[in-house]
């Protein structure tokens, strides 16, 4: 891969990297097809990164793919799939981690911990081995957005983030490849989640500042789906990720939740 990757350093070209964890759908194209314009070779990753996963998590369970994503990303015009087995991402005797702080202690990284370690790592070695100029992650992780955009900034990657809006069904639930494990009344009860969103967006576009105010009436929406155990609702700096009292600058609305065994995420951006 690296050899590649210096050959066409070497030729001039220009490589996009949309790092994945596999069974694409249309969040992960969106991601790609955007890609695809920024850089003469598009390489996606494949990896369903270990690290990432807490005890106990669906490590085991994680959707995997490998003949539809190849059709999906082939039609997406990615020219080559980085899909490395694990024992060669992860030897025996491996034992380097990246940790990004501040931004990592709040919201996922308080109920996963360990998680944005594992991802922070990851991505890191993707970078190194794939020598991409621009890499392209999805605001629906929007911690992990910050979290990639800081570590690439303290640690000197010479490489674009590029962060791409949410993608989602036509009801409004946030594309995941963890959707496939809903119920369909648990995948009903999911739509309480981006309908709470908008409705903290209407909101905040009629005068509302007050976090509290707004964090309450969303808890009120989702709380009345029985099906859903609130895990945090919170509303942060975009920047730092720091909670905010008051809707006084760029804000994020995020929000973590379970349905059965299912966790899922989804926020949005509040603007005064
Ligand atoms: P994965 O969940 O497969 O997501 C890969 C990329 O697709 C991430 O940047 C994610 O934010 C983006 N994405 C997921 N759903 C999206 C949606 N509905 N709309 C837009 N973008 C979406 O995130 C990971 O994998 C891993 O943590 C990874 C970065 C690959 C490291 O292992």
């Amino acid at each position: 891969m690296q050899k590649f990757s210096n050959r066409q350093r070497e030729g001039g070209r220009t490589i996009a990297l949309v790092p994945t964890m596999g069974y694409l759908h249309k969040g992960h194209l969106s991601l790609m097809v955007e890609g695809r314009k920024r850089a003469d070779i598009l390489i996606i990753s494949i990896f369903v990164n270990p690290t990432q996963f807490g005890k106990g998590e669906d490590y085991q369970e994680y959707p995997r793919d490998l003949t539809r994503d190849k059709k999906l990303a082939r039609e997406a015009g990615v020219d080559i799939i980085f899909a490395p087995k694990t024992s060669l991402m992860y030897p025996p005797d491996y034992q380097t981690w990246v940790e990004v702080r501040e931004v990592t202690r709040n919201l996922c990284g308080a109920s996963r911990p360990g998680h944005f370690q594992g991802v922070t790592t990851v991505v890191a070695k993707l970078f190194n081995i794939i020598k991409p100029h621009i890499a392209l992650f999805g605001e629906k992780d929007f911690q992990q957005l910050v979290t990639i955009k800081r570590m690439a900034a303290d640690l000197n990657f010479d490489i674009k983030i590029l962060g791409m809006p949410t993608v989602r069904e036509n009801d409004g639930l946030a594309m995941s490849s963890r959707n496939t494990y809903l119920s369909p009344r648990e995948r009903e009860s999911a739509l309480s989640l981006s309908r709470s969103l908008r409705r903290a967006r209407e909101l905040v576009s009629s005068g509302e500042r007050n976090t509290t105010r707004v964090i309450e009436e969303i808890k009120g929406i989702i709380g009345k789906e029985k099906l859903i155990n609130i895990d945090y609702i919170k509303i942060c700096d975009t920047d730092n990720l720091k909670e905010l009292k008051k809707i006084d600058r760029k804000a994020v609305m995020a929000l973590a939740a379970k349905l059965g065994q299912t966790r899922l995420i989804d926020n949005c951006i509040l603007k005064p």
